[in-house]
């Protein structure tokens, strides 16, 4: 009889169900209209040639991969380049390799292992780079930690020239919040213990005029900030302002993002819109508030962000975040910070980043060596991207669902319904030897013939790459990064009096379309 009493709760087991009706005209929460590059990139600096290979020499994998939001949406890709390691950047012109980890030259007192000094010497090969992606822009990050104004110049110029009409803007120094932190523990530091806004802003002011002067650029071509995801009084966009940033020289300003730490759960930090929630609303909605209020023109951008920070013994977490889990919650957070009125955020690479949507190039990570590949959060990517497709005027709403697991998202274009997004946090293991629990949301309200429902899915929610499909689709290292089929790829189903039911399992999300 023990089968019998094991398989109670089988039959006990109940359909969930779960309704949102779908607002007539676009809710007074939504999102105002948005940029369709919504979706930007960020490649840590180091990594650069990893990414692109050279213009001789493309990596094709990663090429392909970048050129996947362009084909989805048809709009710019903007890529964030640079990071804690681009900031100790040192220019040599006359350097054959693209990147060395020699320090040509170290004053007195330095030592090359400094945190703020990452010993990377540049060359010209490695603005290459700059050529090889087709239909991008480019917020290039200058080096500041390490104080060379006449350096950054140079670099700037020579970057400049590599980019041409693929500029967007010069982003001044990384995380600068973070600048007076690097104590004497970790080395010797640039700034003083008692940097802060004010002393940026002297330096942004003064470093921004030099280079726009030698460069001839006139008007707003700079991203201000770059703070780190602590960032904390008194480093904000308010008391930088006052502080007299120069404001003509502002394009946009910017802010970065990691909302876990490896070893933390899945379920507990990621999967988890409360937390996803509270976490962006402490960090951005005041901020982001102020300048629409006092800077309207200038744009606040999320320049660097990922699913978690950090590694255990520099064993990257790749349960938490390259799973399908972590792709949800890139899709969860992504919607929500376009409703808190963020202009773009840019989703961070690296070569040795288990967050990352790609690992470029094989490397040894964590005492292994693993192959060039996709990663999990590459997923949420693309179906943020099909999610903003092709047509204007676009805005994004959450809905209720009145299910604690189940987060609804509709994406309206020209104040019509267009598309609605179903994501399921809830968080379902293989391992946990249950049925795979699943919610029917019924929609009603909808004013379409019938819905093609596609999946972004995986047989468990921790599922890496090779087991995740977007739309029947995979990406991988072995098709160079084009799409194949895997099949399940997509279903229409018919609406009926406005009303349609769909089905959506734990750990997986959908994109219903409306036609
Ligand atoms: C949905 O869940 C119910 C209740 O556990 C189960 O009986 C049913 O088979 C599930 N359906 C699918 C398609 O997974
Ligand atoms: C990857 O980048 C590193 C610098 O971080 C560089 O030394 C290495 O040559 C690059 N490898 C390839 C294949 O581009
Ligand atoms: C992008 O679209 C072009 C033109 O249709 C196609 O040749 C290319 O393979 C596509 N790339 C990807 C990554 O889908
Ligand atoms: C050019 O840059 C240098 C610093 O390298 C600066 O001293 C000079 O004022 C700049 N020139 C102009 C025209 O801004
Ligand atoms: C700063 O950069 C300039 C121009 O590249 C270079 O000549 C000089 O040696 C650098 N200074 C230091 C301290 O590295
Ligand atoms: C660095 O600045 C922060 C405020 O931004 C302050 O709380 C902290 O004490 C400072 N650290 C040092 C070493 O002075
Ligand atoms: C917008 O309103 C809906 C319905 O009241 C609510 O469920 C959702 O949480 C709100 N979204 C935001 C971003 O405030």
């Amino acid at each position: 009889m023990k089968a019998l009493e094991l398989a109670v709760p089988l039959l006990l087991a109940k359909s969930r169900g779960a309704t949102i009706e779908i607002p007539r005209s676009v809710p007074n929460n939504a999102s105002e209209i948005l940029d369709r590059s919504y979706l930007g990139l960020a490649i840590e600096g180091r990594d650069f040639t990893n990414y692109t290979g050279s213009s001789s020499a493309p990596n094709r994998f990663s090429v392909n991969m970048f050129s996947t939001f362009f084909n989805i949406t048809g709009a710019t890709t903007y890529i964030r380049l640079g990071g804690t390691t681009t900031d100790n950047f040192y220019y040599d012109p006359n350097q054959a390799e693209a990147i060395t980890t020699v320090q040509p030259e170290l004053a007195n007192n330095e030592r090359s292992e400094r945190r703020l000094h990452a010993p990377f010497t540049i060359g010209k090969a490695w603005l290459d780079g700059l050529r090889v992606l087709p239909n991008v822009k480019w917020d290039f990050q200058i080096p500041l930690a390490r104080a060379n104004l006449s350096n950054a110049v140079l670099f700037c110029r020579d970057s400049l020239a590599a980019m041409g009409d693929a500029f967007n803007s010069f982003e001044f120094g990384n995380e600068p919040d973070l600048y007076n932190a690097t104590g004497p523990a970790e080395g010797v530091n640039d700034r003083p213990d008692s940097y802060g806004p004010k002393d940026y802003v002297q330096e942004y002011n003064e470093w921004t005029a030099a280079i726009a002067g030698n460069l001839s650029l006139s008007g707003p071509q700079f991203q201000a900030l770059a703070l780190s995801n602590f960032a904390a009084d008194p480093w904000s966009e308010e008391t930088a302002f006052n502080a007299g940033l120069a404001k003509e020289k502002t394009k946009t300003v910017s802010e970065h993002y990691y909302q876990s730490r490896s070893g933390r759960s899945l379920q507990g930090t990621l999967m988890n819109h409360r937390e996803t929630v509270t976490q962006s609303d402490r960090r951005f909605k005041d901020r982001i508030q102020y300048m629409k209020r006092a800077h309207p023109d200038i744009p606040f951008v999320i320049g660097e962000a990922a699913a978690s920070l950090g590694n255990n013994s520099g064993i990257p977490d790749y349960d938490l975040a390259a799973s399908l889990g972590t792709a949800l919650w890139t899709i969860d957070w992504i919607l929500y910070t376009m409703t808190l009125g963020a202009k773009r955020v840019n989703m961070q690479l690296g070569t040795r980043f288990a967050f990352s949507p790609w690992q470029p190039i094989e490397a040894t990570i964590g005492g292994r060596l693993r192959p060039a590949q996709t990663l999990g959060s590459f997923y949420g990517n693309v179906f943020v991207a099909e999610l903003i497709g092709r047509e204007k005027d676009l805005q994004v709403a959450e809905f209720g669902s009145g299910d604690q697991d189940v987060v609804g998202y509709g994406a309206y274009n020209s104040g019509v319904l267009s598309k609605v997004a179903l994501v399921d946090l809830q968080l379902w293991r293989r391992s946990f030897m249950t049925p795979r629990p699943n919610v029917t949301v019924t929609l009603t309200g909808l004013d379409a013939q019938r819905v093609r429902v596609e999946k972004l899915t995986g047989p468990d929610g921790g599922a890496q790459a090779e087991e995740i499909s977007w739309a029947g689709k995979q990406w991988t290292a072995q098709s160079e990064g084009l799409p194949v089929v895997v099949g399940g790829g997509s279903e229409s189903v018919e609406v009926r009096g406005g009303s349609v039911d769909v089905l959506i399992q734990a750990s997986e999300a959908l994109l219903l379309s409306l036609l």
